[in-house]
């Protein structure tokens, strides 16, 4: 190999380094990643859709544990999973009825940099604290997802701890349970990623003229598989890759509904008028095929929104006229907080204080709160449920 072109290892190799350095730092003194984040009363109360008055009275009557202890003259807070409990005693899960089906969402594009994996994120943590038990599934070589949610895919991954054991040529697990991995978040669980589940890819290249059948397989398989895991669940997120290959593929046909984010920029939209148009092609194939996908919803999100960019304005106006009520009023903001938890290797819902100043992280997570509550409207509608605005409002007058 050429000097010039061996460069290109020694660079990975001192990346490589660097990343697992920066996730050391991130997460000292374990190399893993702890929850620290708290909850007020009366956050808590209105999370669960309570007053005050009926969480004190359950701490006074022992159904729940006393409030934790104040530190420095400061209450402590709710922990999450103090938070968990509480629902569990007070009748505020908002987890689905049995019947109704778990949402499997995936969250795709084509485009490379739209934000996937930071929706995905802030969406499991968001459906977390709200209560919700969560499955995401890393379905991206690159494995973002699995890097937020605080391992090392290098070193922490191992092939066979990813989907590839399940969706290889050759496969080594007959259901996808040996995958699951705990989250620092009680209720959020994790299928990780690293860069061999490409490997599924080039598989399929190597099969030849047998691939059609290869990838027909393959799709069912992941469908299957997640249906399985599912019934643990109330909402499962798919990260897929930015491009079209098996993976992408086999996640459109696994999902029962879709969520695009784009930002607010010409190239992310035209590119995401491409993919929707690519999409469109191959559902008309997979249905000739005999392969029916079956949406609950299809939604398009503005993920990365800058109010004070004008070119941001006009190209949300275009993305209103183009696509309606298909695009979600409320866009996500670009924030640095969101590009700073992004370092730590954090969501904004895991942050124990602020990162720039109090304004900037509140009006974060406000928005993100608001983002993502209209996709968990859009998942309740599906469970054929009273939203929990609507509890609140049953709660408050109970
Ligand atoms: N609302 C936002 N505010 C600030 N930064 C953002 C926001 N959304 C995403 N980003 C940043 O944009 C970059 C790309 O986001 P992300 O990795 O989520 O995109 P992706 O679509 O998953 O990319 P890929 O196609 O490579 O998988 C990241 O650095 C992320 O931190
Ligand atoms: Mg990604």
């Amino acid at each position: 190999m050429n000097a010039i072109v061996s460069q290109i290892g020694d660079l990975a190799e001192a990346g490589e380094r660097m990343i697992e350095r920066l996730r050391r730092k991130a997460f000292l003194p374990e190399s893993r990643k702890g929850l620290n984040v708290r909850f007020g009363i009366a956050e808590a109360a209105q999370l669960l859709g309570c007053s005050t008055n009926r969480i004190r009275m359950a701490e006074e009557d022992g159904r729940l544990p006393p409030a934790p202890a104040a530190e420095n003259g400061r209450r402590l807070g709710y922990s999450v999973p103090e938070l968990l409990n509480m629902r569990q005693v007070l009748g505020a899960s908002p987890a689905r009825a049995p019947l109704d089906v778990p949402a499997i969402i995936a969250v795709q594009n084509f485009k490379g940099g739209v934000g996937k994996s930071t929706v995905t994120t802030h969406l499991a943590h968001y459906f977390a604290v709200q209560g919700y038990r969560v499955l995401v599934v890393d379905c991206d070589s690159q494995a973002t997802t699995t890097t937020l949610f605080g391992f090392n895919p290098h070193f922490n991954i191992t092939r066979e701890e990813t989907l590839y054991s399940y969706l290889s040529i050759d496969p080594t697990q007959t259901d996808l349970s040996y995958a699951v991995k705990p989250t620092p978040w009680p209720n959020v669980d994790l299928i990780p990623s690293n860069l061999e589940l490409f490997d599924v890819e080039y598989e399929l290249a190597a099969a030849g003229s047998d691939g059609q059948s290869v990838l027909a397989a393959r799709f069912r398989k992941l469908k299957q598989g997640l249906i399985a895991l599912a019934g643990e669940y109330d909402i499962v997120l798919l990260d897929p890759p930015p491009a079209l290959g098996t993976i992408s593929l086999a996640v459109m046909q696994a999902a029962n509904a879709l969520l695009v984010p784009l930002a607010a920029t010409t190239p992310d939209f035209c590119s995401t008028v491409q993919f929707l148009s690519m999409m469109d092609q191959v559902l008309q194939q997979l249905a000739g095929a005999g392969i029916e996908v079956d949406y609950s919803f299809v939604r398009l999100i503005c993920s990365k929104f800058d109010g004070n960019d004008p070119s941001h304005s006009m190209v949300r106006a275009i993305m209103e006229q183009s696509f309606g009520p298909a695009l979600l009023p409320v866009p996500i903001l670009e924030s640095a907080e969101i590009s700073h938890a992004a370092m730590r290797m954090m969501t904004v819902y895991e942050l124990d204080k602020p990162i720039g100043t109090s304004k900037t992280h509140k009006r974060c997570r406000a928005n993100l709160d608001e983002a993502m509550g209209q996709i968990e409207q859009l998942v309740r509608q599906g469970w054929g449920r009273v939203t929990p605005a609507d509890e609140a409002v049953l709660y408050a007058s109970a």
